[in-house]
């Protein structure tokens, strides 16, 4: 989605703000520009494409002289209007350039408005609009003219906001779209991304909703709409500026498949404690919260959605409580069933997914209990749930998601066992067994990543199919979604996942001579089943590439390759398993010539509905 970076202070604002839409690129866009102020006027530049084309026209532009101190950088996702190089932003009108994420729902019909005045051009796009009626609005005051703005603006926004008759000032606010402040010796810093603001601080606030913050050289004021100043609260982050950078890897997605073991380190050792139970003492979750729930809703979308088939199916064996996984773009629409006696978890990378964050909402509206796994510390998801659980996966900057899904899974399972023994569903020992267990995951992830030539095979095999199946069963179900909308969305490769005992159902008239079928064997309680369906696709021609848990004898005339995986728990091959379908998306990807760190349509963070 869009990004935003802003910078007021004591250095040369353009490279900052270049520098910040390079670290946002990852978030998708269509154009990018920036305003900046240069003696006392604004200069603006942008463009369609890449922030490296907005780069050289600045140089071009501005070639004989690049100094300024403050200025504003966005990089667009288009919604609203096409990918033009006027409908990108920063957007001048009168006194006003601004520039804004998210989505303006009635601009349209405050547009009519300005068209029958006749004060300013027909327009195409939202943000343009806001851009208008700010200016509108403006009679020297910008605080009077945004709070009066914004009342009449419906839907979800984040704006920076520059007044021209008020040289190096900043003004933002913000609802529903995350914008990230911070203020050191340097300057003042905003940003719709905390990984725009790392290499400046790792002290940073959250602007919080319909609050309004002045950015000055020396300082950040933020002001509620009475006008009263508020110290918003303070957060740090221990990420290091080294994670939100690719470090001698090709790619980013290449780089973050290979950090799960220090990755998953990080979101379990902490919670493990001297007894080798889980502890979620760090993360000030009362075991109070489970007396009363007689029922889960685990809510999120795509692959966070994936990491929470794998937790109903854990948590249903531990707890016997009714578990049920939901897309949030449909739960918040269903009118669902919610108590006090449910606890909603939803999961989130981000933490700012707009349809997730939706049904949180909805969940705390009902009364249940919430609960969010967030790989953002301070996002909108984690502030709002009643509890949190950080995936503490670090910064993840591919589009397609790779570490946070195995911190989920992690935190799912650490979840799962710290509650089964709060309720006596399992005994200290079986939970001590079960810990132990988990924390061997590391090395055998590490071996698996050593699988990686065998896996680049397959993938010179697949690459010129048009289609690809995942079949499993139970977990290797739950990982055949995942491994499938990894593989499509960045190979463009068309690929479905069936619940391998449903092929016959339908699916089967689709398997013809050569269709690759990756079959997930990794569940020994479902083995035999799964090898019949395995014979079942087999007979019809199908290619198969067989994931299997360790060695498990098996005919060899039944499978065109196999991947043994390091033998683990049957209740943990999901982990060995995802790593193998990230680095089969990975290299397919990679040969088919693809940029899988920022696939076409796709964005990082989906912030609008
Ligand atoms: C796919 C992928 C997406 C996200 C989804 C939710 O690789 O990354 O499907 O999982 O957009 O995003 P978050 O986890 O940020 O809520």
């Amino acid at each position: 989605m869009c990004g935003i970076i802003g910078y007021t202070g004591q250095l040369e604002s353009i490279t900052i703000l270049l520098e910040g839409l390079k670290a946002l690129e990852y978030r998708g866009y269509d154009s990018a520009g920036i305003s900046f102020f240069h003696n006392n006027q604004i200069q603006t530049v942008k463009t369609t494409g890449k922030v490296s084309e907005l780069e050289r026209n600045v140089i071009e532009t501005h070639r004989q002289d690049l100094s300024s101190t403050c200025g504003i950088g966005h990089t667009r996702w288009a919604t609203h209007g096409g990918v033009t190089d006027i409908n990108s932003h920063p957007h001048t009108f009168g006194n006003v350039t601004l520039i804004h994420n998210g989505i303006i729902e009635n601009y349209h019909q405050i547009e009519l408005e300005f068209a029958t005045m006749g004060k300013y051009p027909r327009s195409q796009t939202d943000s343009e609009i806001a851009a208008m009626l700010i200016d509108h609005l403006y009679q020297g005051n910008p605080t009077e003219a945004i709070k009066k703005a914004v009342k009449r603006l419906e839907g979800s926004y984040a704006f920076c906001i520059l007044f021209h008759d008020q040289p190096d000032v900043i003004y933002s606010i913000r609802l529903g779209s995350p914008l990230v402040a911070c203020h050191n010796s340097q300057g003042s810093f905003i940003a719709s991304d905390l990984v725009a603001l790392l290499p400046y601080s790792k002290d940073y606030f959250v602007l919080p909703e319909y609050h309004i913050a002045k950015l000055t050289k020396s300082e950040i004021i933020v002001t509620d709409f009475d006008g009263t100043i508020i110290s918003p609260k303070m957060l740090h982050v221990n990420w290091d500026i080294r994670s939100a950078q690719k470090n001698g890897y090709p790619h980013f997605m290449l780089k973050e498949i290979y950090e799960q073991p220090t990755s998953l380190h990080s979101t379990l050792i902490p919670r493990l404690n001297q007894d080798f139970l889980p502890d979620l003492t760090m993360d000030h979750i009362p075991n109070r919260i489970f007396d009363s729930i007689n029922r889960i809703i685990i809510v999120a979308c795509g692959t966070a959605m994936h990491a929470g088939l794998v937790g109903k199916i854990l948590m249903e064996r531990l707890l016997r409580i009714p578990v049920t996984v939901e897309l949030a773009s449909e739960f918040r629409y269903q009118d669902p069933i919610l108590c006090d006696n449910s606890l909603v978890i939803t999961i989130s990378q981000s933490g700012e997914t707009a349809d997730t964050l939706a049904a949180l909402r909805l969940a705390k509206e009902k009364s249940s209990t919430t609960l969010s796994i967030v790989n953002v510390k301070g996002s909108s998801i984690a502030r709002e749930s009643d509890y949190v659980l950080y995936t503490h996966a670090g910064p993840e900057i591919a589009v397609a998601s790779t570490k946070a899904y195995t911190a989920q899974l992690a935190c799912l399972y650490l979840l799962t066992y710290h509650f089964a023994l709060y309720k006596e569903r399992v005994t200290i020992k079986e939970c001590q067994e079960a810990m132990k267990n988990f924390s061997a995951i590391l090395p055998a992830i590490q071996k698996t990543l050593e699988l990686e030539n065998e896996i680049k095979e397959i993938s010179q095999n697949i690459i010129k199919t048009k289609d690809v199946f995942f079949i499993g069963r139970g977990l290797d179900y739950a990982l055949s979604c995942e491994g499938s909308l990894k593989l499509k969305e960045i190979s463009y490769i068309h690929s479905e996942a069936y619940a391998a005992g449903e092929l016959k159902h339908g699916t089967l008239s689709l398997i013809t001579d050569g269709v690759p079928v990756i079959a997930l064997a990794t569940q020994s309680h479902v083995y035999p089943k799964m090898i019949s369906n395995i014979r079942e696709v087999r007979a019809r021609g199908a290619r198969i590439i067989i994931i299997s848990n360790g060695d498990f004898p098996m005919e060899n005339s039944i499978y065109d390759y196999r991947i043994s995986l390091p033998m683990v728990d049957d209740f943990l091959a999901p982990f060995t398993a995802a790593v193998t379908l990230q680095l089969l998306a990975y290299y397919t990807s990679l040969y088919l010539g693809i940029d899988m760190d920022q696939p076409r349509n796709l964005a990082k963070s989906v912030t609008v509905e």
